[in-house]
Formats: C-alpha cells, structure tokens, sequence
C-alpha cells in the first residue's frame, strides 16, 4: 500500500469538508386482530430491532418507554452481542448437486416458491397457464433481498416476510421465451412479467406441531409489482426531470424494478432497492444525460414491454422516446422515477409505496442502516452495483426517536465515498449547497439546476467530486455492537488500474472492504478502512491480507461476494453470485452461503445451493433458530423444455455432504426461484 492521497479533504471540525481537493487523482390493518401498527412494533418490531440486529438498547427502552402498560414488553436489555461467534458445524465442501447441501444436523424446508398463491383467488401455480392476473396473486419470480418483521404474540413462529423479486428468466418463465408478434409482445405475457416484479408481502407462521413453516391466508399479503402506483417524495417531488403524462406535477409513479437487495427502517418499515431498472426503457430520440449515464437503451427495452400490442399507457410508458410537446405528453422521463430506494410498510396491505428522492439514484444494491442512536442522525448506505461505481451514504438531517417516521428521509445529504490508498477515507456531500461541490462543478463545466437535478443525477455528482471507483458495491452489513461496516465488492473484469481499495485488475473473484467511521460516529464524513477477506481459489485467497491473515483453503473458497448480513449472533453471513461458467468450471463449485467470524477471520462453507442458482437474502427469527435463505433462478432451460435444474419441485429439497447427489433431468421440473427455511434438527440457534 503506497501512501498515494486518492481524494484528500481538508477538515476544519473532523467532520465537515472544506475545498481544497487539488491532490484528487480520480475526477472521475393490521386488520383482524385490532393490533395497532404501534403496538406491533412495540412487540415485534421492538424484538426485530433488539433481538435480530442487536441494536444498542436506546431502541428498546424507547419503545418499552412509549409502551409500559399496554404491552408488557419483557425484552431483555441487549447491550452486547457475541463479537466472537464459535460455529456449530462442519464445513460443507465444494459441491455441484441439484439440491441445497446442508452440514449434518440441520434440515431445511421450502417456503414461497415463485407462482406461490398469497392473495386475491389464491389461483394455483400453473406455469405456462397462469395469466398476468394470477401472477399478481401469486409470490413473483427471483427471489433477492428479504426481511423478516415478527408479530408480537409469536415472534419466533409467527411474521411478515418481504421478498424483493429481482427480474425473470423469460426463458423458463415462458414455455419458449419471449414472444414477439409482428415485432410486438402479447398484452397479457407483459402483464405477467410486470407482475413477477417487485416485492411481495407474505404473512407466514410456524405450525406448532410439525414445526413447519406455512402461508397465512390473510389481509396482509400483498403483492406491489412493476405497475403499483408509487409516490415521489423528496427533493426530487415535483421536479421537472419527473414530470410524466402519468402525472403532470411530477408526483407519483408506476412500480418498482430490479429489486435487488433491501433495508428496514427502526419504524417498521421495509426498503426495497432499484438496481437494474435503467435496461427496462427505450430512448430512440437521444439520451439526455439522465438517460445517458445509466446505460438506458437507444434500441429496445430488456423484455421489449414498450411494444405491447394494445399499446396501453402502462406498458408502452417503457419507451422514453420524446415524442410529445412537452414531457407531461409522453414518458420521456418515466427512466427519472426509478433507481431509488422505496419503502413500503408491510402492516398497512393499503399503503402507497414511496421513492424516498433525497437517498439519490442509481444501481441500488441495497440500503443499510447503521446501529440507530437516540438523538443522533439515522445513517444509510448503500452500494452502486456496476463496473467502477461508488459507495454512497445517507444521514438524515433530524434526529432519531421514536416518533420518527418514514418523512425523516425526505432530508438529509448524500454523500459519497473516497478510499485513500493509506487507508483512510472521506465522505464528499452531494449537495449542491456545498462549497466543495460548487466548485468542483464549476471547475469542471458541469451545471445542476437544483438538488433535485444533482439528484437525479447523483452519478453524475459523484463524478464531480471525484469519488472512487470500486469494483462492483455489493450487499453491506453494519455490525451492531462495533458499527464496523462491510461491504462486497464482487469482482470487475473491466479494472485495469488498481489501488488499494481495488487491489486486482482485473478482479475475477472479488472482495469484502469494511470501514470504522472517525470516533465511531455513523454520520462522520472520515473513515478507516481495510480489506477483510480476498476472494479467490486457493493460493489466491486471504482473510485480512494486510495483517497476515489465513489462505483460504477448500472449507472456505469462493468467489463474487454478493449478499452480506451480520445475525444476532455476530455471524457474517456470506453468500456468492459466481457466473455459470464459473461454477461450472472454477474450483469453487455452486453458489454457496458461508459463515465469517469478523474479529479472527475464520470462515466456513455453511450451505451450497442448487444448480445454476444465486444464493440471495438471508434473515432469522429473532432467536436465531429459523434462518431464511432465497435461492435464486435456480437452473436454465439449455433448449426447449430442457432445464439443468429441477429443484425445488423435484423433491430433493436439501441433503448433507456424503449423501447422494441430486441431478437434474433435462425433462423433468421447471426450476423456481424460492426461499427456504433452514433449522437445526435439535431445534437449537443455526450457526452457534
Ligand atoms: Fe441484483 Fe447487484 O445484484
Ligand atoms: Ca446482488
Ligand atoms: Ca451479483
């Protein structure tokens, strides 16, 4: 490591960034049971944020304050969690099997599969005979980021699960992919693929016999998709850049996309993430710089929605063409209103979901907050996932308490990350109100209209400042009791020019960077920061490189580190996105979940997935006994009906290592994306 200063930043107080930046090297209802949503989250949510995440006990006694004779909240004082969690399994070794390897002394069930009914007709999974209509009955395709909410008279048996539902395979979702007619798709597969979007809302509960888990037929499931109406609030409310035909104020639009990974909020809420959403659009008539720098399409959107037969307005609203007069006749601006960060509240089924404008725009991974602090900011961060794009985070400009809600996000300053090569970092605001930013815009002959504008275009503004760029930002995860930060940087086949945050061009297998903000202050703009773990195959692979740590050995390699979360327990919980060809050829096997201890580096291989599959979201019951895992888009089809998964509905749920190997039959199941539900078989805590 060289002591080469990528973007150093004068202080006056440790915390506020002044302007000489001359040594920059980048430039570059709750309905039936008369619960009220309060005393839901003096209940469960109050175990959720204690119990599952360990936050510090200013949460806990806030609510135990708000709540002292209506619910006789006994959760304990939580002051601490294990800083050195000790594993209670084997390693699992590398595998290829068409099933979810498991160590010994654990079992696993599925639970919501993709097609899954949850509301309305409750109408039955049928592939290839299921309409638009049914999916938006039905538990969507591509399992991603998920959170668990607990009910108060069961918490450890009884919740909410929210789902992000990325994309679809349209070569299984479809008998024979995409259909196009005279260069147009049928109204009704676009519908259905619209609807396999989003986020679903599933209430769930342990049966108390079998011990398995099961869909709740109630009032809370829902389903928000591609086309659920959305409102914008924010900076960027009302904005001219988001002014549509849908809605001429610029103020509301339609659905969510590409929900990648996730957050929550210490109100109860949950966020879904916009990641991929900018190949879902057309623009035929010139990319503004809006459009531009988001790899928005000249030529077609991804699943071509834009070209629906009927050409009804909410499909055709995919193409960002400027055909009308003015941008309230046509959806030149409909790409404006997505890449933000949405949040939901699962408790109410008839909320309107909402673009929370001021956490900025673009590839969102995920949103993380840090460990809640009475009186002090709340902080988010949250990765952009492309080749060289940034770090980001979000505080909010009132302070946390427990009368909160989700309007604390509409203010507060984005900031974006800068690694020094001598490892330590800044945070520059994206606000256009800030010195350093006006003149390094200036300086560079880049103009904002207004924050909404540096918005909208927060790639942009992070340019501007000369943030730096990292190799593909990943899933993060804030330890609760030392608010170290993680986060995956899954690997850049682009990179040419390394640094010490960046360390390998190109970078195959990826790593894990994680960072302690100055005075342990989430909302600080300096930070420190190190490598934890290099990802790679044996002789290629360290934990803690600059201290010496171990080589990683067959119990633990891996590659393209995506999903991160740290349990109650204080488990890292790793889980990889390898490319087909990487599992298929690489040492490291499938798509596998491993578990890291984040002060000694020790880690083990605790599951593997089944074949051609991402191992996604992961989140327990606050006891830690019931871990969710989703696997997803699990197999292919290599041509038509001929798939090189079958898993789940093949039946070879899970198995252990030394039992048999489950293969796919090319005629046999169509794969589905799924969550499962992972116990130990003594019913103890998984992982410790
Ligand atoms: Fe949807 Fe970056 O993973
Ligand atoms: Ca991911
Ligand atoms: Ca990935």
């Amino acid at each position: 490591m060289n002591n080469k200063k990528a973007c150093q930043v004068e202080t006056n107080n440790g915390d506020g960034p002044m302007s000489n930046h001359s040594d920059n090297a980048h430039f570059s209802s709750i309905l039936e049971r008369r619960l009220s949503r309060r005393e839901v989250l003096a209940g469960g949510l109050g175990l959720a944020v204690t119990g599952m995440f360990g936050l510090p006990g200013l949460v806990e006694r806030a609510e135990a304050r708000k709540y002292p004779s209506t619910t006789g909240l006994t959760v304990p004082p939580k002051s601490s969690i294990p800083l050195n969690p000790e594993f209670n399994f084997s390693a699992v070794p590398v595998t290829r099997s068409d099933t979810v390897t498991i160590p010994h002394g654990y079992k696993a069930q599925v639970l919501i599969p993709w097609g899954t009914p949850i509301t309305g007709n409750y109408p039955e999974f049928n592939p290839d005979g299921n309409t638009g209509e049914d999916q938006e009955q039905q538990i969507g395709s591509n399992h991603d980021g998920m959170h668990y909410f607990p009910f108060r008279d069961d918490p450890n048996g009884h919740g909410l699960l929210c789902v992000n539902h990325e994309y679809i395979d349209e070569n299984i979702f479809h008998p024979e992919g995409l259909t196009s007619i005279n260069d147009q798709r049928p109204d009704d597969e676009v519908r259905k693929e619209i609807a396999a979007h989003g986020v679903s809302i599933t209430e769930i509960r342990k049966e108390p016999v079998s011990g398995q888990w099961e869909v709740v037929r109630g009032p809370y499931n829902r389903r928000v998709t591609a086309g659920t109406p959305v409102e914008i609030r924010g900076p960027v409310r009302g904005s001219n850049l988001v002014k549509t035909k849908y809605s001429p104020a610029g103020t509301a639009t339609r659905g969510t996309l590409n929900n990648c990974a996730h957050g929550y909020t210490p109100w109860g809420t949950y966020l879904t993430c916009e990641e991929n959403w900018a190949g879902y659009f057309v623009n035929r008539t010139g990319l503004p710089r809006e459009h531009n720098r988001y790899g928005v399409s000249q030529s077609g959107g991804r699943y071509r929605w834009e070209a629906a037969q009927g050409e009804a307005d909410e499909y055709i609203r995919f193409d960002a063409s400027a055909t009308g007069r003015s941008a309230v006749e046509d959806y030149r601006n409909e790409p404006n209103t997505y890449g933000w960060i949405v949040e939901i509240d699962p408790f109410d089924p008839n909320s309107k979901p909402v673009k929370r404008t001021a956490m900025g725009r673009f590839a969102h991974e995920g949103c993380w907050l840090a460990p809640p602090q009475y009186g002090k900011p709340l902080v988010f961060y949250s990765g952009d996932d492309s080749q060289n794009e940034y770090i980001y985070k979000f505080v909010t400009k009132a302070r946390y308490n427990n009368h909160v809600s989700g309007d604390i996000l509409d203010e507060g300053t984005l900031y974006v990350a800068c690694f020094n090569d001598d490892g330590t970092g800044e945070w520059l605001a994206l606000d256009i109100n800030d010195r350093f930013f006006r003149v390094m815009a200036i300086s560079k002959g880049i103009f904002f209209v207004d924050q909404a504008d540096v918005l909208v275009n927060t790639r942009l503004a992070a340019d501007v400042v000369g943030a730096t760029k990292m190799d593909r930002p990943e899933w993060g995860a804030v330890h609760p009791q030392t608010r170290e930060v993680y986060m995956t940087l899954t690997n850049n086949s682009s990179r040419t020019t390394t640094d010490a945050p960046n360390p390998r061009g190109p970078n195959p297998y990826g790593h894990i960077i994680r960072w302690r903000e100055q005075g342990n202050r989430p909302w600080a703009t300096r930070f420190k920061w190190d490598i934890f773990v290099l990802a790679g195959p044996e002789g290629d692979g360290q934990v803690l490189p600059e201290q010496s740590g171990p080589a990683l050995t067959q119990d633990n390699i891996f590659a393209s580190p995506d999903g991160l979360w740290i349990d109650q327990n204080g488990i890292l919980w790793i889980r990889t996105d390898m490319s087909g060809s990487q599992q298929g050829n690489g040492p490291f096997g499938a798509n596998a979940m491993l578990a890291a201890n984040p002060v000694t580096g020790e880690i083990k291989r605790f599951l593997v997935g089944p074949n051609n599959q991402e191992t996604t979201g992961v989140i327990s019951t606050p006891d830690g006994k019931n871990m969710f895992v989703n696997f997803q888009h699990p197999g292919d089809r290599s041509q038509p009906n001929q798939f090189t998964s079958n898993w789940p509905d093949s039946g070879a749920v899970f198995r252990h290592p030394g039992e048999s190997q489950a293969v796919a039959n090319p005629t046999g199941p169509r794969p589905r994306s799924a969550t499962v539900v992972i116990t130990r078989e003594d019913g103890g805590v998984v992982g410790v």
